[in-house]
């Protein structure tokens, strides 16, 4: 099982306070940044685009790990990419679950040079992406409907995650399992017990004090 990282989610971030609080995720246990990209489309959201990952990838070391919820992943991914992206994770649902356009994609993206995975959402089921596990760095679960933070976790969406922690065993991969939506110090402790090794948190952890918030996820 791969190492346990940190990815707070600077959707919750305090705009005012950019830096600093970049500053003080440096100071903390995270060792990534997550970056939602939300097209208005894919999800009813829109937040960041490529302009802003190049001011992140400016300003700290910590590894960018992009989650597009946008219709054209294929496209965006490249806008991603070029801006400084360390890692693209995209939906399957924009791919129609189509396995072969899935797996193009993440072809694509290690072409150029970047880890890369997918996501589903909470009524998506695991079972059809199974054969692609062997192709991916990591897979993200969401523990919510993707388009904003602050909601309350789904405790049913764990069954995938012990899906996948199974299916990582048997076969010997050390692909990461990620998990996004409604994580605090409690959700975390069950996450983490159904084979979760990457925990996003996003208004947890920037809504109380940084650093604690981010230890009492470890
Ligand atoms: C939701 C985003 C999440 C969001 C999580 O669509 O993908 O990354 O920031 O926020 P919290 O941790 O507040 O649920
Ligand atoms: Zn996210």
């Amino acid at each position: 099982m791969p190492e346990l990282v940190i990815a707070p989610s600077v959707l919750s971030m305090d705009y005012t306070k950019m830096l600093e609080q970049i500053k003080a995720l440096e100071a903390s246990k995270a060792k990534w940044i997550h970056y939602d990209v939300m097209d208005g489309h894919f999800v009813p959201n829109l937040s960041f685009g490529p302009d802003i990952l190049k001011q992140f990838k400016k300003s700290t070391d910590l590894f960018l790990d992009v989650h597009l919820m946008v219709s054209d992943p294929t496209y965006f991914s490249k806008v991603f990419i070029n801006a400084g992206a360390d890692l693209i994770v995209f939906h399957t649902e924009a791919l129609d679950n189509d396995l072969s356009s899935i797996s193009k994609l993440i072809e694509d993206i290690h072409q150029q040079g970047i880890q890369a995975g997918f996501s589903v959402k909470p009524n998506t089921p695991i079972e059809p992406f199974l054969p692609l596990l062997k192709e991916v760095d990591i897979v993200l679960i969401m523990s919510v409907e993707p388009g904003y933070g602050g909601q309350s976790f789904m405790p049913e969406t764990l069954e995938k995650v012990r899906t996948l922690s199974a299916y990582r065993q048997e076969h010997g991969l050390n692909y990461r399992i990620e998990i996004d939506g409604g994580i605090n110090d409690q959700t975390a402790k069950e996450a983490k017990a159904a084979g979760v090794d990457t925990l996003v948190a996003g208004s947890y952890v920037f809504k109380n004090d940084i650093e604690k918030a981010v230890d009492s996820l470890c």
